[in-house]
């Protein structure tokens, strides 16, 4: 129903890294957006210098990480289901700790440590450097808890251990944080404001990954447009830095560019987009730079100006067409996908008509669907009720998840009886004997294998499709191979 990323990985476990001096045993679990996958990397680096290995087996994990989202009521209740699990298995295992992190942390700490005493340790985004003394108060027979959002924490100087990896690519952090207050959106709250990642630190990690033989990297932030460095702290005291130091600083578009000219070999991705903040000189670095993929993820959430309004989304419909607009005239290949939300509080007929009308006029590549979820705390929440009723939802969301599937078919046929280049990064779900991966324009592609391996660049030749998947067969290495 819902096509939703983050729900197909939900529960990933890091696979085992093996350090010899380690002894204690870490299971850390990630549910949510990438971010949280990213951060699950830093947090099992941190905890690698401090004794622990990752191992996937749950009951020989002496310490269970579980990095939780609060973005919708049905994540958090996946969560929930989680920790009554580890729960029961700390009744047979006494010395088994659980700990909570991420968003739910942030949003229910008081509830798992002191109401229901679930949990041993509750620590926020911002706060996973502290996770060794914490664990050392755990051990101490305390309960440790740590969720304090910070202006500058980046985590720029921590190495992510790549351990949920195919080897071929992996998401880059450049922001943490969101100062959007969109109304229905509950990240700000838990991982508070913007800050930018310095770009020396950024680079290096893109020039490690090079290093290490990676192929594809995604710039991630919840809001990328947004990035600028002046030296560190919030995008929002900006107005406080000195004039050489907003002379200097530096956007999203030269961070891309950075990116593009230190790894020309590299496909170079970003997300999320948000329409307000994109520039134009963001979509002309695209357009300049081969190796930055022709997709954007351009997250819109409703057609109707009104329910925009309400969301507090700072652009129109016809701004965001405008934009759509400049990108196809500046890059007419550009593929681009959404996250649309139904249901948002006074969501009328014809407001759910001008989503339909919006998803028309761009036909999407391919997006990403919700019911509106009421998330305590924000805006929406304190000043608007839920009021469309549940089966005019669900009903709502059908309809449009129909409608996208029409149109991502029509946007997949346009790339049939081609020759486009796949980067292979795994092994096909539906045939051992195929390989699967993705184009630039975030097409997936599937194919046989002859002696083709992960991480090859290949052009293939497309001749069939249903409106997720390209099917075809490997014609030869690509030129970037
Ligand atoms: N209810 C439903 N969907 C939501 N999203 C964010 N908050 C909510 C909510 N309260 C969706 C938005 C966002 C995506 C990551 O999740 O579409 O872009
Ligand atoms: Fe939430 Fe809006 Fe920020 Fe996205 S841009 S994280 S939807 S507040």
């Amino acid at each position: 129903m819902e096509k939703l990323l983050e729900e197909k990985r939900q529960g990933e476990v890091l696979k085992t890294r093996i350090i010899s001096k380690n002894s204690k045993k870490l299971y850390i679990e990630s549910f949510g957006c990438a971010m949280n996958f990213s951060d699950s990397e830093i947090v099992a680096s941190i905890l690698s210098n401090n004794g622990y290995n990752t191992t996937t087996t749950i009951e020989e994990a002496e310490l269970i990480l579980i990095n939780t989202c609060s973005i919708r009521d049905k994540a958090e209740q996946t969560v929930r289901k989680r920790l009554e699990k580890y729960n029961a298995l700390k009744r047979d295992n006494p010395k088994m700790k659980v700990g909570v992190l991420g968003c739910m942390a942030e949003r229910l700490k008081h509830k798992f440590l002191e109401q229901e005493k679930i949990v041993d340790l509750v620590v926020g985004p911002d706060a996973y450097k502290d996770l060794p003394n914490l664990l050392a108060e755990v051990d101490q027979g305390r309960d440790a808890i740590n969720v304090l959002l910070s202006k500058d924490e980046t985590y720029g100087d921590v190495s992510p251990v790549r351990l949920n990896s195919n080897g071929v690519s992996a998401f880059i952090s450049i922001t943490r944080g969101c100062d959007n207050m969109c109304t229905f959106c509950v990240v700000p709250f838990t991982r508070g404001r913007e800050r930018s990642r310095d770009p020396k630190s950024i680079i290096d990690e893109l020039n490690d990954l090079a290093k290490k033989n990676f192929k594809e990297i995604t710039l991630l932030g919840q809001n990328v447009d947004s990035y600028l460095w002046y030296g560190g702290g919030l995008k929002k005291d900006l107005a406080k830095a000195s004039e050489i130091q907003k002379a200097s600083s530096i956007g999203f578009a030269k961070l891309l560019e950075m990116c593009a000219v230190a790894q020309p070999k590299m496909r170079i991705r970003f997300s999320t987009s948000n329409p307000q903040d994109m520039s134009i000189d963001v979509i002309k670095v695209m357009s300049k730079y081969e190796n930055i993929c022709n997709y954007i993820h351009l997250p819109v959430q409703s057609g109707s100006n009104s329910i925009l309004k309400a969301m507090n989304r700072q652009h129109t419909r016809e701004e965001y067409i405008d934009l759509i607009k400049s990108i196809k005239k500046i890059i007419p290949d550009c593929t681009i996908s959404h996250d649309m939300i139904v249901g948002f509080p006074n969501e009328t007929e014809e407001d759910h008509k001008q989503t339909i009308s919006l998803m028309n006029e761009v036909t999407y590549l391919f997006g990403y669907m919700f019911k509106y979820s009421e998330r305590p705390g924000t805006l929406a929440e304190r000043k608007l009720e839920d009021n469309v009723d549940e089966q005019i939802k669900k009903r709502r969301l059908q309809e449009i998840v129909d409608l996208q599937q029409k149109h991502s078919l029509i946007r997949t046929k346009e790339f049939l009886n081609k020759k486009v280049e796949v980067l292979i990064d795994k092994q096909s779900k539906k045939s051992d004997n195929y390989w699967a991966g993705r184009t630039e324009h975030n097409k997936v592609v599937v194919f046989p294998k002859e002696n083709y391996k992960i991480g090859d660049f290949v052009n293939v030749l497309t001749e069939q499709c249903t409106s997720a998947t390209l099917i075809g067969k490997a014609i030869e290495y690509s030129k970037n191979n």
